[in-house]
């Protein structure tokens, strides 16, 4: 599949199955990461790769974050919420490590993580997997921050789901990029 495929017909995959991303592509598709485009090369991100039991403690750590912006909330939704995590063989934590004494502001940092992100979601996607980028309250919680032992300055860019895919998703028609682009011809 060429680059420009893999952008394409990149889909969210809603059902995620084993197996994960082996070795292998998963080694391909962290040096894609890694190749994203950033300023000053701080190289500010970080990927923690939970598979196993470990989606468990996640969904652990989900669920308690639940609880704490909702005291009230249901044990049905407690546990609708630490099951999210295994809805996937493997979930690649996406984390953009921020350095605030650096000259690069703080954004560039958390883009250049996010420019990381989809090239890891293309690689993958390029070799047969299916991803799916998901953040919800609970990437923003301090409950979940320090579970994974994430650092003050840390922050949660995304949780990639990954693995085989049962189906192909459903084919949505495709932006129209003309609605987006415009020519500026400075001003007069
Ligand atoms: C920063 C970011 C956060 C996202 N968070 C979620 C999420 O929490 N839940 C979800 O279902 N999808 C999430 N998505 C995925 C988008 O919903 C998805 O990409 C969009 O529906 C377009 O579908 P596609 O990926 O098939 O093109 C997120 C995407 C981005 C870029």
């Amino acid at each position: 599949m060429d680059a420009l495929d893999a952008m394409q017909t990149r889909r969210t995959v809603g059902r995620l199955v084993d197996p994960a991303p082996d070795d292998a592509a998963l080694a391909r598709a962290f040096q894609a990461a890694v190749a994203a485009p950033d300023h000053k090369r701080l190289r500010p991100w970080r990927f923690l790769v939970i598979t196993g039991d470990a989606r468990k403690q996640l969904g652990g750590l989900m669920a308690q974050s639940l609880k704490q912006r909702k005291p009230d909330v249901s044990s049905e939704d407690m546990e609708r919420e630490s099951g999210k995590s295994l809805r996937a063989p493997m979930i690649i934590t996406v984390v953009a490590k921020i350095d605030k004494t650096a000259s690069i502001p703080e954004i560039e940092q958390t883009l250049a993580t996010g420019a990381a992100t989809q090239n890891l979601m293309l690689a993958l996607h390029a070799q047969g997997y299916g991803t799916a980028w998901k953040t919800g309250p609970g990437s923003y919680s301090q409950v979940v921050r320090d579970g994974l032992g994430l650092a003050s300055g840390d922050q949660i860019v995304g949780f990639i789901y990954a693995g085989s895919m049962s189906a192909q998703p459903p084919a949505m028609a495709p932006a129209n990029w003309q609605d987006y682009v415009s020519a500026w011809s400075g001003t007069a």
